[in-house]
């Protein structure tokens, strides 16, 4: 006994102190400061609710090998908390698992706890059921709400601290946030809004958890919160307090998509801009937002009219793959900074700004290798800059970075990273039949058309989310009318949306949505109704609830208030808006779990196949794809509804709704950038694929699909396939190294395309231009084909001196398919 407890003490006295294991950080005016270092910091978002818990080491380690520093999320409050009191941390929740997954690939972490976040996630991620008390107003100086919020933050900060997870604890956890960008939406609310943002930075001082807090977009953050930048650009940001270093919390990467949207794109050109016009205006610290967009799964995680995708164009895509080239584009931008770390922390700036866009700043000081920025803002004139004796080119829209002020290493505008163009292969698993075998059943409809077991009734028209507390993205408001001989009217519903199907007397009349993202409309539609009484069931159904804006919770949604009226045809009015209405809340096959296909439930596989029939559930069996590649399904021709495999929730789809099909011209990288400037997708199904993650998957046995389908559709081409990449192409400046890889088992099997000299054109459609080393073909298939990566030094010994020495920058361009 009294052995063990001398090891004990023995192996305490390492473990147990931290001061062996911990790390400190501080700030000053210029920088995060870590054990007294001013730091050069890069980070990027992923958001663990949007992956799986078997994706995120990889996930890490490819945010590793792009240069980051840390990994920065937020905290889901909803969805830990979906009911009062009862928590979940299980599964793709397991907030602790991800920080210590963080830590061991070697990260540091950024916990924004919010507990607000937007993050065009459900209701902005505040817990519907709040609305249920008495008094409570949300994100302002008011009680009820304060107390709510301070328990939960209180229990994400107990459990921080009870792993050891904050940095001096020796932890990963370097800064923590409080709120989300109040300062936006501050206004109307006044003294109340000042207040709590005051209650707000004395709350996150309370825990002193010996890291700094930071309050995004709030410029009267009181100290010593740290005020900081969010946008596509932050170089004209300034701190609000000298002391506050100038700090970079969302860099949109892209942007997310709504089903009423084409996707958006922002170009790795641009991105790489607008890092170093930050850090040639003296920023410190840069966290992408999303470096890892994901999947929103299940209907809790999607915003309002947020696709189940939320790839956000990321430098990782929703399925995990490297995108490139700007995950590379980046990664060598993060190198060529960091070279600069001590003269960007420790140096002095001086900037001088020169006509035409164009500005110089250099970073020197004792002691620090000086590093410079040479910038041209212009939008469409490329420049020759003398600097230090030296001519620099600048494309448009650009920044050099000479980490020595002497040699350019990186230009913004400049990619040589390789372009990856990732394709779909079909399912080959082994006995899989060319088409799924389908069986089905009709939602139990015959309760709620008729008004049965309601689960409360009430006299007045009520918000969708006070009368369903967001447990479900259906709710049925059902009245009866009586009327003294059968006739025509026209049922009209005023709806606050954001989809409607009316039923009279049991039958479909007719559906709705919410077109182009406002959510009110009224559905008109005649109707026979019978002599004496006459039922009406309206559905409505949600999907994700508003996230941002000033009162942006108390947006109602359903036919709150209507009004509701059957006009007849001599303009006679029946206003039914007070009549006694029941509620029912969700789907009878969500009460009775269809979707976890338990024995209990009967399908049908023989008869008339239903095909276009609304309100249908469809099951099928396949085998998972072979190997490890991202798996997605495909659901063409299905209309809209929400997808299980496995009984695990892969989102709602909607592939029948097609987007806009104006805005998708040509895109280029100069100019600012705005979320439409460069769009994709015009007039196609606003989302086709949807990831199925390897982990929902079982090897070697059959794994089940559920549907359930609202607006009816025809699942016969549904299929599964797998992502990988299909072909890959360079573009490399003469004194760079060409890397081309296929990111995974595939090898280069095939080169199209090997010019040196100066190709014209982009990926997919390289030419020879004129002129061209012809023994290029031949030195890059010798290289690359038949390996899985290869790289090759672009200058002068491997492809000779003379050939194309007229040319002022020869380039190597390469094409080739990965198999
Ligand atoms: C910001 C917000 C993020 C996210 C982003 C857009 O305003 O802080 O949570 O919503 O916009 O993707």
């Amino acid at each position: 006994m009294a052995k063990s407890l001398i090891l004990v003490a023995f192996f305490c006295s390492f473990l147990c102190d931290y001061s062996v294991l911990s790390t400190q950080v501080s700030h000053d005016g210029r920088a995060i400061t870590i054990d007294g270092q001013r730091r050069v910091l890069f980070s990027g978002s992923i958001h663990y609710p949007r992956s799986t818990p078997e994706m995120w080491p990889d996930l890490m380690q490819k945010a590793k090998d792009g240069g980051l520093d840390a990994i920065e999320t937020y905290v889901f409050w909803n969805a830990h908390e979906p009911q009062r009191g009862q928590y979940n941390f299980e599964g793709n929740l397991d907030l602790i698992r991800f920080i210590k997954e963080i830590q061991n690939a070697g990260l540091y972490a950024i916990l924004r706890i919010g507990p607000y976040v937007c993050a065009e996630w459900n209701y902005g991620g505040l817990p519907a059921w709040l609305r249920q008390i008495p008094g409570l107003q949300m994100r302002t100086n008011n009680r009820p709400f304060e107390d709510e919020m301070q328990k939960f933050v209180t229990l994400i900060v107990d459990m921080i601290k009870r792993e050891s997870l904050l940095a001096p604890q020796g932890g990963p956890i370097i800064i923590t946030q409080i709120e989300n960008e109040y300062g936006n939406v501050q206004g109307p609310y006044g003294n109340a809004g000042k207040e709590y943002i005051k209650w707000c930075a004395k709350l996150a001082e309370s825990y002193q958890i010996g890291v700094p807090w930071i309050m995004c977009q709030q410029p009267d953050a009181p100290q010593p919160m740290i005020n900081t930048c969010n946008g596509f650009y932050c170089d004209r940001f300034t701190p609000n307090n000298s002391t506050s270093p100038k700090l970079w919390t969302e860099n949109w990467t892209g942007w997310f998509k709504a089903w009423d949207k084409p996707d958006p794109h922002r170009l790795a050109e641009d991105l790489a801009f607008s890092v170093a016009r930050f850090f040639q205006s003296s920023g410190t610290l840069q966290n992408y937002y999303m470096y890892h967009g994901g999947t929103n799964f299940g209907r809790s995680t999607g915003g309002p009219y947020i696709t189940t995708t939320y790839d956000y164009d990321a430098p990782l895509d929703e399925y995990g793959n490297i995108r490139q080239p700007k995950w590379g584009h980046l990664k060598n931008l993060h190198a060529v900074i960091k070279k600069m770390e001590k003269a960007l922390t420790y140096g002095n700036a001086e900037t001088t700004e020169l006509e035409n866009g164009l500005s110089v700043t250099k970073f020197f000081g004792i002691g620090v290798v000086p590093g410079c920025f040479l910038a041209n803002k212009n939008k469409t004139d490329e420049a020759t800059l003398d600097f230090e004796g030296t001519k620099y080119f600048l494309p448009a829209w650009s920044v050099s970075i000479l980490p020595d002020c002497k040699q350019e290493v990186y230009n913004t505008a400049k990619v040589n990273a390789q372009t990856s163009i990732m394709v779909k292969k079909p399912n080959q698993a082994e006995a899989e039949p060319t088409s799924l075998i389908w069986s089905w059943k009709p939602e139990d409809l015959s309760k709620a058309v008729r008004g049965l077991e309601p689960d409360f009734t009430t006299n007045t028209l009520r918000d969708q989310i006070l009368a369903s507390v967001d447990a479900s993205d259906y709710l049925w408001y059902i009245t009866s009318v009586n009327v003294s001989q059968d006739q025509q009217m026209s049922l009209q519903v005023n709806t606050a949306g954001h989809i409607l199907h009316a039923f009279v007397n049991g039958d479909l009349i007719g559906s709705e949505y919410a077109p182009n993202g406002k959510f009110s409309f009224v559905f008109e539609k005649d109707v026979i109704l019978n002599q004496e009484i006459n039922i009406i069931a309206l559905l409505s159904a949600t999907v994700g609830l508003k996230n941002y804006g000033p009162y942006y919770e108390l947006m109602p949604a359903g036919i709150v208030g209507g009004p509701v009226k059957l006009i007849g045809n001599y303009n006679d009015t029946i206003d039914l808006s007070f009549s006694t209405w029941s509620y029912k809340v969700g789907l009878e096959g969500e009460k009775q779990q269809v979707y976890l296909d338990n024995s209990n439930s009967t399908w049908n596989k023989g008869g008339i196949f239903p095909k276009k029939v609304p309100f249908t559930w469809y099951k099928t069996t396949f085998q998972a794809p072979l190997g490890s590649d991202p798996v997605v399904v495909d659901l063409l021709g299905l209309g809209k509804g929400t997808a299980w495999v496995n009984g695990q929730s892969i989102g709602r789809y909607w592939p029948s709704y097609l987007t806009w099909s104006g805005g998708c011209s040509p895109c280029d990288y100069r100019g600012p950038f705005q979320s439409n400037s460069c769009q994709t997708g015009c007039g196609e199904p606003a989302q086709r694929w949807y990831h199925v993650p390897r982990s929902f998957l079982k090897a070697g046995e059959p794994n089940t699909l559920v549907l359930f389908e609202e607006a009816g559709g025809d699942p016969s081409q549904v299929n599964f396939q797998t992502v990988i990449v299909g072909i890959v192409c360079a573009d490399v400046v003469e004194g760079n190294i060409l890397i081309l890889s296929c990111q995974g088992p595939q090898k280069i099997s095939a080169l199209q395309v090997a010019s040196f000299g100066d190709p014209q054109g982009t990926c997919g459609s390289f030419q020879i231009g004129t002129c061209n080393v012809d023994s290029a073909y031949g030195i890059v298939r010798q290289a690359c084909v038949g390996q899985a990566t290869c790289s090759i030094l672009v200058d002068e010994k491997t492809f000779g001196s003379s050939e194309c020495s007229y040319l002022s920058s020869r380039r190597l361009a390469v094409q080739a398919t990965c198999a």
